[in-house]
């Protein structure tokens, strides 16, 4: 008797153990993290600017193309990044953004969560910032910047994230003045959970 339990159990567990890598609901469960900053619920922002950067953003609001609030957000449709800002700096006549994006992951390694960038080989860096808010050039003062983000056509980008977790959007908006150097005069991380 006792030695069927043992073998019923040792069958158990070996079921088990087997059972581990072929099922992808466990799996996400053991590389799943917290939502951080409240992310879970709300749009987290912050500068990331650095001392030469010109403009300071003081929020940031991700609508869908008719500008209506929406959160979470789904990747596969195209939103707007609203930035409401303050220009200390001179009329820019030209800008473009860059945008690299990072997913809250938990480390194979350290077993800790963290930021991971998720690669997206250039195709969301040099976004012409006038040609989609057709409101340049930005003049020095108040400022209400909206850039268009659209991954749909990056479906590789798209199948790297993972539905329901947090994303970091790390927005750097350079100079394109004539005779430039290209200088960055802002940067704002976003973090927000995907669907
Ligand atoms: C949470 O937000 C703060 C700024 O508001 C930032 O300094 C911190 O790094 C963020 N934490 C994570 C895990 O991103």
């Amino acid at each position: 008797m006792l030695s069927t339990v043992i073998a019923f159990s040792a069958l158990a567990i070996a079921a088990n153990a087997l059972a581990i890598p072929v099922d992808p609901a466990h799996r996400i469960e053991l590389s799943s993290c917290e939502f951080p900053n409240n992310t879970a619920n709300a749009l987290n922002m912050y500068s990331c600017s650095t001392s030469g950067d010109t403009i300071e953003v003081n929020w940031v609001r991700i609508t869908d193309l008719n500008g209506v609030d929406m959160y979470p957000i789904d990747p596969r449709k195209p939103f707007i990044l609203e930035l409401v800002a303050f220009n200390n700096g001179p009329d820019y006549e030209d800008n473009k953004v860059d945008v690299r994006v990072f997913e809250y992951q938990k480390s194979w390694q350290t077993g800790k969560c963290g930021w991971a960038e998720i690669p997206t080989f250039g195709a969301l860096n040099g976004i012409d910032g006038c040609d989609f808010a057709k409101n340049c050039p930005l003049t020095s003062g108040d400022l209400d910047l909206k850039i268009e983000l659209d991954l749909s056509p990056y479906s590789n980008i798209i199948s790297m994230l993972t539905a329901n977790s947090a994303i970091q959007l790390q927005i750097s908006m350079k100079d394109y003045n004539p005779g430039s150097k290209h200088e960055e005069i802002t940067c704002v991380t976003a973090q927000l959970k995907i669907n």
